[in-house]
């Protein structure tokens, strides 16, 4: 039978990937439940309504409190507040706790560089880098509530900075090393940043990717800025900037080891992270210190049943949410050991991840389902060459997992013995909501229902609840690492996720429901592309584009992509006189890799003489789209220029 019957069976005959009685039995959330007298799932999920009984319960195995909290959440819509009362640093469960036991001696990260280097970093390894680098920013001024900017790769002076932010009450904002010139000074200028990291530059397929020659543009338009801090990694040449730039091995010389963490209110700012929403403009979603560090850790504990002897890897890039909760905070607050890779999964060859997973006895691969199918793609001979026998455990994210990655992930990597956890959440939730425990039965391509604790629904367009069927999909508030708002965009917060219906919160995503309750999520309902697993929004890359001086007017849709999901496809209308060539072609992709960063590189540039628009001007991107796709139009009655949308399919 070819893979592609089997599956086809499989899904036909509905199979349902049940894990074994004696694995659930030694499961994190399973002992939980026993202490407690908890029977079965269904109970567990009834009991965790009661919010304030389940996350004040939970609380207790993750974090510890300078001072307890008198109530645990109050709901002041469309704001939350988590552990109220509460005094709090999430470093101190990162970090302080673990040096004052036997974990100080316990590696907290395993870091490859691409060309090898490997690091291994203890518990008091890194808290004393932290330190001395908490030390170091004071000592150029950076206080509590200041914004510092990071915009590093994935070294382990990323956690390291963002962790020393944290210790001193200063608010954190990553910046994806991705992202080039424009989409650093967009980030960097909104949040005000007082002070940036960096590094000269580092590793990817090979070469060497200088980020400091970026900050220096960018920085041209970014006055708040009054100190940089370099952190050498690839000994590139830089440019100098004396009394704004510093080294960090120079600032961080001499620093004591030791350095007070902050005793901060549990709702102070941990973190500000940008995201792409349908507008030009980045959204900062804000993330505080108490109710983000309980909802990471415990969905990190139960659903990817973290035990203390694990290796850890969470394959994704810090400068996303996904880093962010599950490379950096919720491991090191339950202790974990992790790994962190600098470069590309394929680089020199496509089995250096499976390699990565040999070497180190990997126990848990969290990634992504682009990742997975380029994987695929390259097929399975080189995982083969492995022994991955470590693994108990599998994770995706970032978008909807196919059924037949699926099962090539669960066939070829887990050697059908491995659970998937496919963990559906957003920058927005700051931790998983939609996914499986490991004690869930599976659906290929379902993260099934939401976790204890969290409640989602799905609305039609009219408002009406569907208990079986598609429509947009919804979560009720609150839950305890939920976005505190927008960065200095408060209106904006309640127009994008509390005005389409009331008291709950949008997604931006489509979603069914089955007869089993399993959610099967069908992508966004708005103008946000995902793109190798990168969230995007269409409008950045149109400004991008028309930017350009030779452009006059763009669209930008997403296209189903085998490996990457959607990949990005461009019209554009060009200035008077201007000639559309390849050459100009391939300047507008160029021209997008310096404004955004190459992620967001359009793979199809086409000219059109117009784009299809509402008679008020509007661009119809959703008509373009279904053109390109041969989808169905739907109502075009209110465009001025039909004939334009001819010409989307004729440019195609
Ligand atoms: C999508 C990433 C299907 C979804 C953590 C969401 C998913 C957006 C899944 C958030 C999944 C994430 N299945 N779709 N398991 N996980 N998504 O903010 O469209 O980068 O709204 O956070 O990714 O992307 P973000």
């Amino acid at each position: 039978m070819s893979e592609s019957t089997s599956i086809d069976v499989l899904l036909k005959e509905r199979r349902v990937f049940d894990p074994s009685e004696e694995f659930v039995e030694q499961t994190n959330v399973k002992r939980w439940m026993n202490k407690r007298g908890i029977k079965s799932y269904d109970e567990l999920l009834e009991k965790a309504k009661d919010l304030k009984w389940f996350w004040g319960e939970v609380s207790k195995d993750v974090v510890e409190w300078y001072k307890p909290y008198q109530k645990v959440f109050e709901w002041n819509e469309p704001y939350a507040k988590w552990f109220i009362g509460a005094k709090y640093n999430i470093v101190h469960d990162a970090l302080d706790k673990h040096v004052k036991t036997y974990r100080k001696n316990k590696v907290a990260y395993i870091f490859e560089g691409e060309p090898g280097d490997v690091r291994k970093l203890t518990y008091r390894d890194l808290y004393v880098e932290v330190n001395k680098l908490a030390n170091g920013l004071k000592s150029i001024g950076i206080k509590k509530g200041d914004r510092v900017g990071i915009y590093l790769p994935m070294i382990p002076e990323l956690p390291i900075s963002m962790l020393a932010c944290a210790k001193i009450g200063a608010i954190h904002t990553v910046v994806f090393s991705g992202f080039s010139v424009g989409g650093l000074q967009k980030r960097i200028s909104d949040s005000e940043a007082k002070a940036l990291i960096t590094c000269d530059g580092f590793y990817r397929r090979g070469k060497i990717v200088p980020l400091k020659s970026q900050v220096d543009e960018c920085l041209g338009a970014c006055h708040s800025v009054e100190h940089v801090i370099i952190y050498r990694r690839s000994m590139e040449e830089i440019q100098w900037k004396e009394e704004r730039d510093h080294w960090w091995h120079a600032l961080t010389e001499g620093q004591p080891t030791e350095c007070p963490t902050e005793k901060l209110d549990a709702n102070d700012t941990l973190y500000i992270l940008y995201t792409s929403g349908t507008t030009g403009e980045p959204k900062g979603v804000i993330s505080a210190h108490g109710g983000y560090a309980v909802g990471t850790a415990l969905t990190l504990k139960w659903v990817f049943d973290m035990k203390d002897e694990d290796i850890w890897w969470c394959a994704a890039d810090i400068g996303w949410v996904t880093g962010h909760s599950y490379i950096v905070y919720a491991p090191l607050i339950l202790g974990a050991t992790s790994v962190i890779y600098e470069g590309a999964p394929d680089y020199p060859n496509p089995n250096r991840w499976w390699k990565i997973v040999e070497k180190y006895g990997v126990n848990i691969l969290y990634t992504s389902p682009t990742a997975i199918r380029m994987h695929m793609r390259y097929g399975e001979k080189w995982a083969n060459k492995h022994d991955l026998s470590s693994l108990r455990l599998l994770g995706s994210v970032g978008e909807t997992i196919n059924p037949e990655a699926w099962m090539w992930y669960y066939k070829h990597i887990g050697k059908e013995r491995c659970q998937i956890m496919d963990t559906w959440w957003q920058t927005e939730t700051g931790s998983f909501v939609i996914s499986p425990l490991p004690i869930t039965p599976l659906k290929p391509g379902s993260p099934t229902r939401p976790l204890p604790g969290f409640t989602a629904e799905v609305y039609d367009e009219g408002g009406k609840p569907i208990k079986e069927g598609g429509g947009d999909l919804y979560l009720l508030p609150s839950w305890p690492a939920m976005l505190g708002g927008l960065y200095k965009a408060p209106e904006r917060y309640v127009k994008t996720y509390w005005s389409k219906l009331p008291h709950m919160y949008l997604t931006g995503d489509k979603a069914r429901r089955d007869e089993d309750g399993y959610f099967w999520i069908q992508g966004r309902a708005d103008d946000i592309l995902k793109v190798a697993g990168h969230r995007i929004g269409n409008y950045e890359i149109e400004s991008a584009l028309v930017s350009h001086k030779k452009v006059a007017e763009a669209v930008v849709i997403g296209k189903p992509h085998e490996i990457k999901g959607e990949s990005i496809v461009a019209f554009v209308v060009l200035k008077e006189g201007e000639k559309p060539d390849d050459t100009l072609r391939k300047e507008l992709r160029e021209h997008v890799g310096r404004e955004m960063g190459k992620l967001a590189r359009p793979d199809e540039v086409w000219f059109v003489k117009d784009v299809p628009k509402t008679r008020s001007g509007k661009i119809m991107r959703r008509v373009v789209k279904a053109r390109v796709l041969g989808a169905p139009l739907g109502d075009i009655s209110t465009l001025r220029n039909p004939e334009a949308v001819d010409e989307i399919a004729f440019a195609t």
